[in-house]
């Protein structure tokens, strides 16, 4: 799919006519017959024929509350009809604003994703031109909404990616041909220099796997001025067996998804390249498989970390607040950025809280918390603040190292993975910690199983823009 501007609408030829609620008035003049079977209800479409013969969608934006979700109602139209499409299609945009016209492409965009990557015979790609037609000049944001689509397809596809496949190197390759592409800095940290720089927490959920551990460092700064501005590090565990700590069987092959924190920020800082954002972002991924095997880390060990802190393995299962550890401690120490935020799935507890509707955050700075719900509410990502009270950290205690990674209480299980991620911030005042656990992968209507969700990528990136304009 191609997208570009035009500056009136052909109506002998194909187009999308979007309608809010109860306002057919408002498109009376576009068409063909005066009562269609449609009420501008949300996500809902009718496909009417003009005179020439042409195909008019009328798609229905719903109310005001529904503009955070318009991408849906886009999505699901192309997605049920493009093959029908021809080499055009116009999409009338007089009446929405840019948020809506960027949201409607990305909704486009979308619909493009190609789930079957690994079937034998794929789709065709839809190759039709979309033109979006108003008199406002657009063109930046057909071009913000193409990219911020064409990035959640790539981390969609990142997070669907089955695990054989989808190794921390394989992640770290990715990383490189898109640094490559999209003009940015990405260094892959091996084993061999995660053993050097002391990446111990790292290398010991790694040590089961024959896939080694990798630490990416991917980098956009293109300031002059080279304070790093916002650090951003992912969960990037490619399998999630549990480890010794082993899980039951059930659903365990998604735990292929516990990199969706990762491919958040591989896919931001591609983002902010492709748009050209003047913030300076450092993007860190810790990836590891945790795997089962007589090289496996043990419950009952203590192991190292990048900080110098040491940690009683309580549970193997609990490694994702390990990798991000050695993350966060390199980010405070080396990075020393303005904001410091972390993506991970990394608890069912948060699953079990909030369910599929918003991710688990966690901070001290109300301004971050305040911008970040407000951003989670604009483009549909929501988030949910949860508390991180001195009197929970007693869970962190260990009687024979700096601390453990799992209480072993089934209370609080989020909590306690934040306060955990806490103990190698060194007290950083902007840090906040998004548990994506319930967000990152889950049902859809374009899939008969569960897959990814692309949450995380129009979030972060609103934030970052809102902090690129200050
Ligand atoms: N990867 C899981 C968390 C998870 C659960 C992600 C469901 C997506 C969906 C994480 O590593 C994990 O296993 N957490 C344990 C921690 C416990 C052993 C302290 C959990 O939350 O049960
Ligand atoms: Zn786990
Ligand atoms: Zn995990």
């Amino acid at each position: 799919m191609t997208y570009k501007h035009s500056k009136t609408l052909d109506t002998t030829k194909d187009f999308i006519l979007p309608c809010r609620k109860d306002q057919l008035e408002a498109i009376k003049d576009f068409l063909p017959i005066a009562k269609p079977d449609f009420d501008g209800s949300f996500s809902t479409y009718q496909q009417l024929y003009g005179k020439a013969g042409n195909r008019i969608y009328l798609v229905g934006l719903g109310e005001e509350k529904h503009s955070a979700q318009l991408e849906n109602t886009f999505q699901k139209l192309a997605f049920e009809t493009q093959k029908y499409w021809d080499t055009s299609i116009q999409v009338y945009a007089e009446d929405l604003t840019e948020d809506e016209i960027k949201k409607a492409v990305i909704g486009l965009e979308m619909a493009q994703y190609e789930i079957g990557e690994f079937k034998s015979k794929k789709e065709k790609p839809c190759k039709t031109s979309v033109a979006i037609t108003t008199s406002k000049n657009i063109t930046s944001i057909i071009d913000e909404g193409k990219h911020t689509g064409k990035t959640i397809n790539k981390i969609k596809g990142l997070v669907d990616a089955p695990p054989n496949i989808k190794t921390p190197e394989f992640l770290g390759k990715w990383a490189e041909k898109s640094a490559k592409k999209a003009d940015y800095k990405c260094t892959v940290l091996k084993h061999k220099e995660l053993k050097k720089q002391g990446f111990d927490a790292v290398l010991s959920v790694g040590k089961g796997s024959v896939n080694k551990p990798v630490v990416i460092i991917t980098e956009y700064t293109p300031k002059t001025d080279k304070k790093v501005d916002i650090a951003l590090v992912g969960k990037g565990i490619t399998f999630d067996s549990g480890g010794l700590s082993i899980k039951p069987s059930t659903n365990l092959h998604y735990m292929k998804s516990d990199m969706g924190g990762a491919a958040v920020v591989l896919g931001v800082v591609e983002l902010a390249a492709k748009l050209k954002l003047n913030i300076n972002i450092v993007g860190i991924v810790c990836s590891a498989e945790n795997a089962v095997d007589a090289k496996s880390y043990r419950p009952g060990d203590v192991i190292n970390s990048y900080s110098g802190k040491t940690i009683e393995i309580i549970d193997t299962d609990a490694e994702g607040r390990l990798v991000l550890a050695d993350g966060l401690s390199y980010a405070v120490k080396n990075i020393k950025p303005e904001y410091l935020i972390d993506l991970a799935t990394l608890t069912g507890s948060v699953v079990r809280t909030l369910g599929y509707e918003a991710a688990g955050m966690f901070t001290h700075n109300t301004e971050m918390a305040c911008d970040m719900s407000e951003i989670g509410y604009k483009v549909h990502e929501r988030v949910w603040q949860l508390p991180m009270f001195d009197e929970y950290k007693s869970d962190l205690h260990s009687d024979i190292a700096d601390l453990r990674n799992f209480s072993g209480s089934p209370l609080t299980g989020a909590t306690n993975a934040a306060q955990f991620l806490e103990s190698f911030i060194e007290d950083h005042k902007n840090w906040m910690h998004l548990d994506i656990a319930g967000v990152s992968f889950g049902a859809s209507p374009y899939a008969k199983m569960k897959s990814a969700s692309g949450y995380g990528i129009q979030l972060i990136t609103e934030f970052i823009k809102k902090k690129a304009s200050k």
